[in-house]
């Protein structure tokens, strides 16, 4: 199989590739990524000489380029990351959220629809449980949830979960969805809270806890979710969405405990230093209480369910933030961005 994986060099999908590449010779994975601030080819550095694994520079929302990358790479299976996925930044500059993750996820659709006939095909969609809105201290979100976004990041992402269904409604185009909760471990790019908290912590810089710090995420092993997602492309129902999460609610300010902690511990500091860093910051504007899913589908129907308890995962993640120097500060101090600007200018 020809598995098109759109945002590749992301959090999730680079996970996600550096995870099946090796696992699954026998398919080709085309990474198809922008390289937009938040991707990292280095992200890729251990499969990017893989016979099986290519990388191309297309922006999914410019029309041509995404029909190009089809008519090259003629995939069976999309798999669709890219987006703009950090919620601040949806509410400093909402444009690119509607470009990305509404009209590029279109053209994926329109070029899959073009490409694909008779059944061909299969359109899997990466979406977020941030669609459903905000819960109160009771109850979970399952499939069934009336949608109710908060952010222009999750509106941007609700419009794109219509914009799926409705081409498999209405053109019969193979489609499968997966909201899923928080993820967090390697690779994700330091705006997000783990990551964030990790480097300012390290720096000695303060830790911005947003409001009382009470909001609750579900958080979930990055590779979890990859797991979860490469499930149901192989085993799940055509035109089904499958919520995904770690069973694992925290709230915001036990994450930043717990991350001073374990920090603490790995550097040989004492936690009270690191815990000295939290200063709460004014709230984000429209900022969701509580995010809690239920996963029962998927585990029922496809036996699927998280391996990594939050305790293990947080270590691994304060770990490899530890042991990763190259990457953290290629990121942090703009050499890879200049090192995009001059290998890809003009292309
Ligand atoms: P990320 O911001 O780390 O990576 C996004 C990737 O998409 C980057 O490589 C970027 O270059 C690429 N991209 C952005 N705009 C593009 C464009 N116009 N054309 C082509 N590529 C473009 O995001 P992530 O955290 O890896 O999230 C991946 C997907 O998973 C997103 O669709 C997101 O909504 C969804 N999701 C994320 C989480 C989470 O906790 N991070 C949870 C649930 C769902
Ligand atoms: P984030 O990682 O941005 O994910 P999302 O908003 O998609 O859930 O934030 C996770 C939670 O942490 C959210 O409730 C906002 C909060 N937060 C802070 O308190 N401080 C921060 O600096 C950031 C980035 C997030």
């Amino acid at each position: 199989m020809k598995i098109l994986v759109t945002g590749g060099a992301g959090f999730i999908g680079a996970n996600f590739l550096n995870l099946l590449v090796p696992r699954h010779p026998e398919h080709t994975f085309v990474n198809a990524d922008k390289l937009t601030y938040a991707a990292n080819l280095g992200s890729l550095a251990e499969i990017a000489t893989a016979p099986n694994y290519l990388f191309t520079r297309v922006d999914i929302a410019d029309m041509a380029a995404v029909d190009a990358a089809f008519d090259e790479h003629a995939p069976d299976v999309v798999v669709h990351f890219a987006a703009e996925s950090h919620v601040d930044r949806s509410i400093s500059g909402p444009r690119e959220f509607v470009r990305t993750n509404i009209e590029g996820t279109f053209n994926l659709l329109e070029a899959a629809r073009r490409t694909w006939k008779d059944g061909q095909g299969l359109f899997h969609h990466v979406s977020t449980d941030e669609v459903y809105g905000s819960l109160g201290t009771e109850g979970l979100f399952t499939e069934d949830t009336r949608y109710d976004p908060s952010s222009p990041y999750s509106a941007s992402k609700a419009a794109s979960d219509h914009l799926v269904r409705a081409y498999h409604r209405t053109f019969k185009l193979p489609v499968k969805l997966t909201n899923c909760s928080n993820n967090y471990g390697p690779l994700q790019f330091p705006e997000k809270l783990i990551p964030l908290m990790i480097m300012n912590a390290q720096d000695g810089k303060p830790l911005p806890v947003y409001g009382q710090g009470t909001n609750v995420r579900d958080w979930l092993y990055v590779e979890d979710h990859c797991e979860a997602i490469w499930t149901v492309v192989q085993r799940g129902a055509v035109g089904e969405t499958y919520n995904i999460g770690g069973n694992n609610e925290v709230k915001n300010i036990d994450v930043v405990h717990g991350l001073c902690n374990v920090l603490a511990q790995e550097m040989g500091r004492p936690p009270a230093e690191l815990l000295g860093l939290i200063t709460y910051v004014k709230d984000r504007p429209g900022h969701d209480l509580r995010y809690a899913i239920d996963a029962t589908k998927i585990k029922e129907q496809l036996g699927w369910s998280p391996r990594e308890t939050f305790e293990t995962g947080l270590r691994k993640t304060v770990r490899w933030y530890l042991d990763h120097k190259v990457w953290v500060d290629q990121v942090r101090n703009g050499e890879y961005r200049n090192w995009i600007e001059q290998n890809y200018a003009g292309r």
